[in-house]
C-alpha cells in the first residue's frame, strides 16, 4: 500500500545522509528498548516515527517479525528506509513504509487493524503539537491487550544544548522556546497520559544516558536543530551553530576532545486496555 497524509506540510528538515554521519548512535543503542519490546515471529508491529528505517528493517530480517509497518513524517526519512529495505530485499507485503505524521493516526489506514505492538524509538520528543493524539493513535492501531512500547527524550533531555540553543536565539529576540520542535516529559506526566488514553502502565522509567557522539555538537546541531534555525538567515545560522560549539566545549568536550551529549530517555511498556 502506498500511503501518505496530506496534513504533512511543514518544512523537513531530515536529511538522512546527515544523520547516518552524524547520529548512527540513535538505532545503535537500542538494545534495551528493543529488549522491552521483546519482538515475536509471528507478530504484526507498527514502527512509529521509523525514520531511515534500520530498526524498522531489522524487526523484519534479523527478528522475523512477521509483518512491520514503519511511518514517518520526514518524505527524505522514508526514501531512506525504502532504500534500507531494498538493500536487504525485503518484500513489500513484509514491511510496509509510508510517509505520516504520528499525530494523526487515529485516522489512518491502519487504525482498527489490531497490530500487536506500536514500537518508537527517539522520536515521540518530535510531536510536540500534540502528544496525547499520538497515544489516541497507537492505541487505534493496536489490538486489546496490544503493547505500546517506546523510548523517546524525556524531562531534561540534552539539557545544554537545548538551554545553548534557546539563550542564542534569545540573544536574537527570537523565542526559543516556541522554536524548539521537543516535548520532553517527565515519568509521572506522561503515565498520566497514557492511563487517561485507555493504556495500563507496566513499566515507565527516566534513565540518563550519556551518549557519545561521532562529532562535535556542530554535527548534531546540524542534524537535529534546524527548528530553531527556522527564522535565521544563512550567515546567522553560521554564527549561531559557531556559539554553541563554543559554549558547550567546556562541558560537553573532554580532554582528548571527544564529545559526550547529556541525554535522558523515557522508556515504557503500555498495555491497551
Ligand atoms: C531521531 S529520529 C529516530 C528515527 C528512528 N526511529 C531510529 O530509531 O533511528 C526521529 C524521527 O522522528 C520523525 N518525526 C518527527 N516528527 C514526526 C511526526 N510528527 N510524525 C512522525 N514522525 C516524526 C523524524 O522525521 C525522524 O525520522
Amino acid at each position: 500500500m502506498t500511503v501518505q497524509n496530506t496534513n504533512t506540510t511543514t518544512t523537513d528538515h531530515w536529511s538522512p545522509s546527515l544523520y547516518q554521519t552524524n547520529a548512527n548512535f540513535v538505532p545503535l543503542m537500542v538494545d534495551s528498548i528493543v529488549s522491552l519490546l521483546t519482538p515475536q515471529p509471528n507478530e504484526t508491529i507498527f514502527d512509529l516515527g521509523c525514520g531511515d528505517g534500520i530498526l524498522t528493517r531489522k524487526l523484519a530480517t534479523d527478528y522475523g517479525v512477521a509483518q512491520v509497518v514503519g511511518t514517518d513524517a520526514s518524505p527524505a526519512m522514508i526514501a531512506g528506509a525504502k532504500e534500507e529495505a531494498k538493500k536487504f530485499n525485503v518484500p513489500e507485503d513484509k514491511l510496509e513504509l509510508a510517509v505520516w505524521d504520528g499525530q494523526e493516526l487515529e485516522n489512518s489506514p491502519w487504525a482498527g487493524k489490531g497490530f500487536d505492538a506500536v514500537f518508537s524509538n527517539a522520536a515521540i520528543h518530535w510531536m510536540k503539537r500534540d502528544p496525547e493524539a499520538v497515544i489516541r493513535g497507537a492505541h487505534a492501531i493496536l489490538k486489546p491487550g496490544g503493547r505500546f512500547v517506546g523510548e523517546f527524550g524525556g524531562h531534561l533531555n540534552v539539557l545544554s544544548v537545548h538551554s545553548a540553543l534557546i539563550a542564542a536565539l534569545r540573544r536574537r529576540r527570537h523565542d526559543g522556546i516556541a522554536l524548539s520542535p521537543w516535548f520532553f516529559p517527565t515519568d509521572n506526566q506522561y503515565q498520566q497520559m497514557l492511563e487517561s488514553n485507555g493504556f495500563t502502565v507496566k513499566f515507565i522509567a527516566l534513565v540518563p544516558r550519556q551518549t557519545p557522539l561521532p562529532t562535535d555538537i556542530g554535527g548534531w546541531v546540524d542534524t537535529f536543530g534546524g527548528p530553531f534555525m527556522a527564522p535565521l538567515r544563512a550567515e546567522e545560522r553560521k554564527t549561531v551553530r559557531e556559539e554553541v560549539v563554543e559554549q558547550l566545549r567546556p562541558v560537553l568536550c573532554d580532554f582528548e576532545g571527544k564529545w559526550t551529549a547529556d541525554y535522558v530517555r523515557l522508556r515504557f511498556v503500555a498495555i491497551k486496555n
